[in-house]
Protein backbone atom coordinates (compact mmCIF):
# COMPACT_ATOMS: atom_id res chain seq x y z
CA UNK A 1 0.00 0.00 0.00
CA UNK A 2 2.67 2.00 1.22
CA UNK A 3 4.63 1.38 -2.67
CA UNK A 4 1.33 2.13 -4.13
CA UNK A 5 0.68 5.58 -2.02
CA UNK A 6 4.41 6.50 -3.09
CA UNK A 7 4.20 5.98 -6.97
CA UNK A 8 1.13 7.90 -6.53
CA UNK A 9 2.39 10.83 -4.96
CA UNK A 10 5.41 10.60 -7.32
CA UNK A 11 3.68 10.63 -10.31
CA UNK A 12 1.29 13.56 -9.04
CA UNK A 13 4.78 15.34 -8.61
CA UNK A 14 5.62 14.97 -11.96
CA UNK A 15 2.39 16.55 -12.93
CA UNK A 16 3.02 19.38 -10.99
CA UNK A 17 6.36 19.90 -12.29
CA UNK A 18 5.21 19.77 -15.78
CA UNK A 19 2.48 22.05 -14.89
CA UNK A 20 4.86 24.60 -13.36
CA UNK A 21 7.29 24.24 -16.12
CA UNK A 22 4.46 25.14 -18.51
CA UNK A 23 4.11 28.05 -16.57
CA UNK A 24 7.35 29.07 -16.42
CA UNK A 25 7.33 28.88 -19.93
CA UNK A 26 4.61 31.11 -20.35
CA UNK A 27 5.41 33.99 -18.39
CA UNK A 28 8.53 36.26 -19.29
CA UNK A 29 6.50 38.84 -21.66
CA UNK A 30 4.95 35.45 -23.48
CA UNK A 31 8.76 35.02 -25.03
CA UNK A 32 9.31 30.54 -25.35
CA UNK A 33 12.00 31.32 -28.50
CA UNK A 34 14.39 29.45 -25.66
CA UNK A 35 12.14 26.82 -26.53
CA UNK A 36 12.58 26.56 -30.07
CA UNK A 37 15.69 24.11 -31.29
CA UNK A 38 15.75 21.53 -33.73
CA UNK A 39 16.68 17.83 -31.88
CA UNK A 40 18.92 16.63 -34.86
CA UNK A 41 21.07 19.67 -34.29
CA UNK A 42 21.98 18.12 -30.76
CA UNK A 43 25.56 16.48 -31.06
CA UNK A 44 25.17 12.95 -30.99
CA UNK A 45 28.79 12.90 -28.58
CA UNK A 46 29.12 16.15 -26.68
CA UNK A 47 31.95 15.77 -24.34
CA UNK A 48 32.82 17.95 -21.35
CA UNK A 49 35.79 20.08 -22.72
CA UNK A 50 34.14 21.49 -26.27
CA UNK A 51 30.45 21.34 -25.10
CA UNK A 52 29.42 21.07 -21.54
CA UNK A 53 31.67 23.16 -19.96
CA UNK A 54 31.54 25.97 -22.14
CA UNK A 55 28.00 26.76 -21.71
CA UNK A 56 28.28 26.52 -17.86
CA UNK A 57 31.02 28.69 -18.01
CA UNK A 58 28.97 31.06 -20.23
CA UNK A 59 25.71 30.68 -18.32
CA UNK A 60 27.06 30.04 -15.03
CA UNK A 61 30.67 31.07 -14.62
CA UNK A 62 30.47 34.90 -13.81
CA UNK A 63 29.40 33.47 -9.97
CA UNK A 64 30.10 29.69 -10.36
CA UNK A 65 33.95 29.67 -10.94
CA UNK A 66 36.70 30.38 -9.17
CA UNK A 67 38.16 33.41 -11.07
CA UNK A 68 34.03 34.86 -10.31
CA UNK A 69 34.69 38.45 -9.95
CA UNK A 70 31.68 38.27 -7.01
CA UNK A 71 33.46 35.81 -5.14
CA UNK A 72 32.41 31.79 -5.43
CA UNK A 73 28.57 32.06 -5.32
CA UNK A 74 27.49 28.89 -2.78
CA UNK A 75 30.93 27.23 -2.89
CA UNK A 76 29.49 25.68 -6.16
CA UNK A 77 32.29 25.61 -9.01
CA UNK A 78 30.02 24.74 -12.26
CA UNK A 79 33.37 24.50 -14.03
CA UNK A 80 34.54 21.93 -12.35
CA UNK A 81 33.76 18.26 -13.63
CA UNK A 82 33.03 16.28 -10.62
CA UNK A 83 31.03 19.10 -9.04
CA UNK A 84 28.90 19.69 -12.54
CA UNK A 85 28.23 16.16 -12.65
CA UNK A 86 26.85 15.87 -9.57
CA UNK A 87 24.94 19.17 -9.22
CA UNK A 88 23.19 18.35 -12.83
CA UNK A 89 19.61 17.93 -11.01
CA UNK A 90 20.29 21.62 -9.46
CA UNK A 91 21.28 23.07 -12.55
CA UNK A 92 18.46 21.65 -14.36
CA UNK A 93 15.94 23.08 -11.57
CA UNK A 94 17.66 26.24 -11.18
CA UNK A 95 18.68 27.37 -15.23
CA UNK A 96 15.27 25.68 -16.94
CA UNK A 97 12.65 24.71 -14.54
CA UNK A 98 12.31 27.83 -11.88
CA UNK A 99 14.57 29.72 -14.34
CA UNK A 100 16.05 31.38 -11.10
CA UNK A 101 19.93 31.13 -11.93
CA UNK A 102 21.29 33.39 -13.61
CA UNK A 103 19.60 35.33 -11.54
CA UNK A 104 17.82 39.06 -12.84
CA UNK A 105 18.35 39.97 -15.87
CA UNK A 106 21.15 37.63 -16.96
CA UNK A 107 20.58 35.65 -20.32
CA UNK A 108 18.97 32.52 -19.22
CA UNK A 109 19.50 29.10 -20.65
CA UNK A 110 18.25 28.12 -23.57
CA UNK A 111 16.43 24.93 -24.21
CA UNK A 112 19.07 23.74 -26.94
CA UNK A 113 21.70 24.30 -24.78
CA UNK A 114 20.67 22.08 -22.09
CA UNK A 115 19.44 19.55 -24.54
CA UNK A 116 23.13 19.35 -24.99
CA UNK A 117 24.34 18.90 -21.57
CA UNK A 118 21.41 16.35 -21.04
CA UNK A 119 22.57 14.33 -23.84
CA UNK A 120 26.37 14.66 -22.52
CA UNK A 121 24.53 13.24 -18.73
CA UNK A 122 22.87 10.41 -20.56
CA UNK A 123 26.18 9.35 -22.40
CA UNK A 124 27.52 8.85 -19.24
CA UNK A 125 29.43 12.27 -18.91
CA UNK A 126 32.73 11.77 -21.63
CA UNK A 127 35.65 13.87 -20.78
C1 LIG B 1 25.27 36.79 -11.46
C2 LIG B 1 25.71 35.69 -10.60
C3 LIG B 1 25.19 34.30 -10.84
C4 LIG B 1 25.14 33.59 -12.02
C5 LIG B 1 25.61 34.04 -13.40
C6 LIG B 1 24.59 32.30 -11.68
N1 LIG B 1 24.34 32.22 -10.35
FE1 LIG B 1 23.69 30.61 -9.30
N2 LIG B 1 23.73 31.64 -7.57
C7 LIG B 1 24.09 32.98 -7.46
C8 LIG B 1 23.89 33.42 -6.08
C9 LIG B 1 24.14 34.84 -5.56
C10 LIG B 1 23.41 32.31 -5.37
C11 LIG B 1 23.02 32.22 -3.88
C12 LIG B 1 21.75 32.93 -3.59
C13 LIG B 1 20.57 32.28 -4.25
O1 LIG B 1 20.36 31.08 -4.09
O2 LIG B 1 19.86 33.00 -4.96
C14 LIG B 1 23.34 31.21 -6.33
C15 LIG B 1 22.91 29.95 -6.01
C16 LIG B 1 22.84 28.89 -6.90
C17 LIG B 1 22.45 27.56 -6.57
C18 LIG B 1 22.08 27.06 -5.16
C19 LIG B 1 20.73 27.57 -4.79
C20 LIG B 1 19.63 26.69 -5.33
O3 LIG B 1 18.56 27.23 -5.67
O4 LIG B 1 19.82 25.47 -5.41
C21 LIG B 1 22.46 26.82 -7.72
C22 LIG B 1 22.12 25.34 -7.89
C23 LIG B 1 22.87 27.71 -8.78
N3 LIG B 1 23.10 28.96 -8.25
C24 LIG B 1 23.01 27.34 -10.11
C25 LIG B 1 23.34 28.20 -11.14
C26 LIG B 1 23.40 27.82 -12.53
C27 LIG B 1 23.08 26.44 -13.08
C28 LIG B 1 23.78 28.93 -13.24
C29 LIG B 1 23.92 29.06 -14.72
C30 LIG B 1 22.83 28.61 -15.53
C31 LIG B 1 23.96 30.01 -12.27
N4 LIG B 1 23.67 29.53 -11.02
C32 LIG B 1 24.36 31.29 -12.61
C33 LIG B 1 24.58 33.79 -8.46
C34 LIG B 1 24.67 33.43 -9.78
Amino acid sequence: MGRIADLNARSRRRGLFALLFVGFAGCGAGDTSYLDFDPASVPAQPTWANDVLPRLDYYCGACHSPDAQVGLQEGLDLTNYEVAKFALLDIERTAMIERSMPPGTAQKMSAYDFAVIKRWDKNGHPK
